[in-house]
Protein backbone atom coordinates (compact mmCIF):
# COMPACT_ATOMS: atom_id res chain seq x y z
CA UNK A 1 0.00 0.00 0.00
CA UNK A 2 1.22 3.91 -0.78
CA UNK A 3 1.95 5.87 1.70
CA UNK A 4 2.08 9.62 2.51
CA UNK A 5 3.83 10.99 5.32
CA UNK A 6 2.02 14.52 6.63
CA UNK A 7 4.29 16.69 8.84
CA UNK A 8 4.00 19.71 10.30
CA UNK A 9 6.25 21.96 11.89
CA UNK A 10 6.60 23.73 14.76
CA UNK A 11 3.38 26.22 16.39
CA UNK A 12 0.95 24.27 13.91
CA UNK A 13 -0.20 22.86 16.82
CA UNK A 14 -1.92 25.49 17.76
CA UNK A 15 -4.30 25.74 14.65
CA UNK A 16 -7.38 26.68 15.41
CA UNK A 17 -6.41 29.07 18.11
CA UNK A 18 -3.30 30.09 16.57
CA UNK A 19 -3.71 34.07 14.61
CA UNK A 20 -6.95 32.82 13.01
CA UNK A 21 -6.46 36.15 11.02
CA UNK A 22 -4.10 34.55 9.00
CA UNK A 23 -4.46 30.73 9.77
CA UNK A 24 -8.46 29.84 9.89
CA UNK A 25 -10.19 28.49 12.81
CA UNK A 26 -9.34 24.82 11.67
CA UNK A 27 -7.73 22.70 13.87
CA UNK A 28 -4.37 20.75 13.03
CA UNK A 29 -7.28 17.46 13.85
CA UNK A 30 -9.28 18.88 11.57
CA UNK A 31 -6.88 18.91 8.79
CA UNK A 32 -5.27 15.11 9.49
CA UNK A 33 -8.76 13.99 9.27
CA UNK A 34 -9.80 15.72 6.27
CA UNK A 35 -6.38 14.03 4.66
CA UNK A 36 -6.88 10.84 5.71
CA UNK A 37 -10.20 10.56 4.22
CA UNK A 38 -8.72 11.64 1.16
CA UNK A 39 -5.99 9.11 0.89
CA UNK A 40 -8.30 6.79 2.22
CA UNK A 41 -10.56 7.53 -0.66
CA UNK A 42 -7.73 6.18 -3.16
CA UNK A 43 -6.18 3.52 -0.80
CA UNK A 44 -3.17 5.34 0.22
CA UNK A 45 -2.45 5.00 3.84
CA UNK A 46 -1.28 8.25 5.48
CA UNK A 47 0.97 8.93 8.57
CA UNK A 48 1.04 12.16 10.33
CA UNK A 49 3.74 13.87 12.38
CA UNK A 50 4.06 17.08 13.85
CA UNK A 51 6.80 18.55 16.11
CA UNK A 52 8.13 21.61 17.83
CA UNK A 53 11.49 20.32 17.71
CA UNK A 54 14.31 20.73 14.21
CA UNK A 55 15.63 17.14 15.53
CA UNK A 56 12.35 15.46 15.59
CA UNK A 57 11.63 16.67 12.05
CA UNK A 58 14.93 15.49 10.73
CA UNK A 59 14.45 11.84 12.42
CA UNK A 60 11.33 11.62 10.61
CA UNK A 61 12.68 12.70 7.48
CA UNK A 62 15.87 10.62 7.64
CA UNK A 63 13.35 7.31 8.56
CA UNK A 64 10.88 7.71 5.80
CA UNK A 65 12.90 5.67 3.35
CA UNK A 66 12.90 2.67 5.86
CA UNK A 67 9.30 3.09 6.40
CA UNK A 68 7.90 2.84 3.14
CA UNK A 69 7.23 6.17 2.52
CA UNK A 70 6.35 7.21 -1.17
CA UNK A 71 5.85 10.76 -0.27
CA UNK A 72 5.81 13.56 2.37
CA UNK A 73 4.17 16.79 2.45
CA UNK A 74 5.69 19.25 4.90
CA UNK A 75 4.41 22.41 6.53
CA UNK A 76 7.75 23.06 8.05
CA UNK A 77 6.22 26.56 9.80
CA UNK A 78 9.13 28.67 10.35
CA UNK A 79 11.85 26.21 9.77
CA UNK A 80 10.87 27.03 6.25
CA UNK A 81 13.12 30.15 6.51
CA UNK A 82 16.18 29.18 7.49
CA UNK A 83 16.70 25.13 8.59
CA UNK A 84 19.38 24.03 6.79
CA UNK A 85 19.47 21.07 8.76
CA UNK A 86 16.27 20.60 7.45
CA UNK A 87 16.81 21.41 3.69
CA UNK A 88 19.75 18.61 4.20
CA UNK A 89 17.74 16.02 5.72
CA UNK A 90 15.25 16.37 2.66
CA UNK A 91 18.05 16.28 0.64
CA UNK A 92 19.52 13.45 2.16
CA UNK A 93 16.33 11.25 1.64
CA UNK A 94 15.24 9.57 -1.91
CA UNK A 95 11.78 10.85 -0.90
CA UNK A 96 10.12 13.08 -2.70
CA UNK A 97 8.52 16.35 -0.55
CA UNK A 98 5.92 18.80 -1.23
CA UNK A 99 6.22 22.13 0.30
CA UNK A 100 2.85 23.51 1.91
CA UNK A 101 2.09 26.87 3.35
CA UNK A 102 -1.11 27.86 4.91
CA UNK A 103 -0.75 31.45 4.00
CA UNK A 104 0.86 33.32 1.71
CA UNK A 105 4.48 33.78 2.42
CA UNK A 106 5.11 36.49 0.06
CA UNK A 107 2.64 38.96 0.71
CA UNK A 108 4.04 38.87 4.43
CA UNK A 109 7.09 39.73 6.55
CA UNK A 110 10.35 39.95 4.24
CA UNK A 111 12.05 37.25 6.08
CA UNK A 112 8.92 34.70 5.06
CA UNK A 113 9.69 35.07 1.17
CA UNK A 114 12.94 32.87 1.41
CA UNK A 115 12.31 29.15 1.61
CA UNK A 116 15.68 27.01 2.22
CA UNK A 117 13.90 24.07 1.70
CA UNK A 118 12.39 25.25 -2.01
CA UNK A 119 15.38 23.89 -3.98
CA UNK A 120 14.98 20.35 -2.71
CA UNK A 121 11.47 20.10 -2.94
CA UNK A 122 9.52 18.89 -5.51
CA UNK A 123 7.00 21.91 -5.53
CA UNK A 124 5.37 24.30 -3.11
CA UNK A 125 1.78 25.42 -3.26
CA UNK A 126 0.90 28.16 -0.92
CA UNK A 127 -1.89 30.33 0.03
CA UNK A 128 -4.80 28.89 -0.41
CA UNK A 129 -5.74 28.40 3.75
CA UNK A 130 -6.15 24.63 4.21
CA UNK A 131 -6.77 23.84 0.88
CA UNK A 132 -3.17 24.17 0.33
CA UNK A 133 -2.89 20.46 2.11
CA UNK A 134 -5.69 19.34 -0.03
CA UNK A 135 -3.78 20.44 -2.96
CA UNK A 136 -0.84 19.14 -1.80
CA UNK A 137 -2.44 15.68 -1.24
CA UNK A 138 -3.86 15.41 -4.55
CA UNK A 139 -0.34 15.99 -6.40
CA UNK A 140 0.60 13.10 -4.45
CA UNK A 141 -1.96 10.68 -5.11
CA UNK A 142 -1.51 11.81 -8.74
CA UNK A 143 2.21 11.28 -8.98
CA UNK A 144 1.88 8.04 -6.86
CA UNK A 145 -1.09 6.41 -9.26
CA UNK A 146 1.14 7.27 -12.24
CA UNK A 147 4.06 5.33 -10.46
CA UNK A 148 1.44 2.25 -10.50
C1 LIG B 1 3.49 28.86 7.59
C2 LIG B 1 4.20 30.16 7.22
C3 LIG B 1 5.44 30.36 8.06
O1 LIG B 1 6.08 31.59 7.72
C4 LIG B 1 5.09 30.40 9.52
O2 LIG B 1 6.26 30.51 10.30
C5 LIG B 1 4.27 29.24 9.95
C6 LIG B 1 3.19 28.79 9.07
C7 LIG B 1 2.15 28.70 6.84
O3 LIG B 1 1.63 27.58 6.82
O4 LIG B 1 1.60 29.68 6.31
O5 LIG B 1 4.43 28.71 11.04
O6 LIG B 1 4.32 27.77 7.21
Amino acid sequence: MSKILVMHGPNLNMLGTREPEIYGSTTLQDINEMLAQQAAEQGVETEFYQSNYEGGLIDMIQQAPAKGVDFIILNAGAFTHYSIALRDAIASVNVPVIEVHISNVHTREEFRHKSVIAPVVMGQILGFGTDSYSAAMYVAMKKIKAQR
